[in-house]
């Protein structure tokens, strides 16, 4: 399958070096615990942080909400819960991409009841009009269309997540 190039790699580049700044400014003074949402939240998580010039601290969450399809099924398990206690801490949740914002809304209510001092949300890629609960994200890359993307850590049925950009699947040619 072909893949159209969307974003490219030095727009990322770009892009998460100004939200990292924005990051450092806002968080100045405070340890951040930065949460990847894996598998697809890797690359910006490495990425992003190298712009964030701040005490910081590391861990993941894998949790999924899609089969092996492009459409979601609403339906979230945690895969893989923090290995860190939040209570106290100054959370910013990494993620690769909001749709129906089911993922994140799910992993808010859970980590919320932990008590941390703060809960923010950075994501790479927002589609934009489309969630179907309202999600405050504080940190956005880049709103896109409805469209499947991939690369950059976003997968189709697991392949593509080490193009160096965000691309859309093309027609089968
Ligand atoms: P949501 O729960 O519908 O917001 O979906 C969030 C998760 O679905 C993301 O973290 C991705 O893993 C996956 N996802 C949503 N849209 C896309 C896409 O266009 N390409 C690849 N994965 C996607
Ligand atoms: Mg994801």
């Amino acid at each position: 399958m072909e893949v159209k190039p969307l974003i490219t790699q030095d727009q990322i580049e770009e892009r998460l070096a100004e939200i990292g700044e924005q990051i450092t400014a806002d968080y100045a003074g405070k340890e951040v615990l930065l949460v990847g949402v894996l598998r697809g939240a890797f690359m910006v998580m490495a990425d992003l942080a190298r712009h964030v010039n701040l005490p910081c601290e590391f861990d993941f969450m894998a949790v999924s909400s899609y089969g092996a399809s492009t459409q979601t099924s609403g339906v979230v398990r945690i895969l893989k819960d923090l290995d860190e206690e939040i209570e106290g801490r100054h959370v910013l949740i990494v993620e690769d991409i909001i749709d129906s914002g089911l993922t994140l809304n799910y992993l808010i209510k859970s980590l919320k009841v932990r008590n941390p001092a703060s809960l923010e949300i950075a994501a790479l890629l927002l589609k934009e009009g489309i969630q179907r609960v309202p999600i405050d994200v504080k940190y956005v890359a880049f709103p896109i269309g409805p469209e499947f993307v991939v690369g950059y850590g976003l997968d189709y049925a697991g392949k593509y997540r080490n193009l160096p950009y965000v691309g859309v699947m093309g027609e089968e040619s």
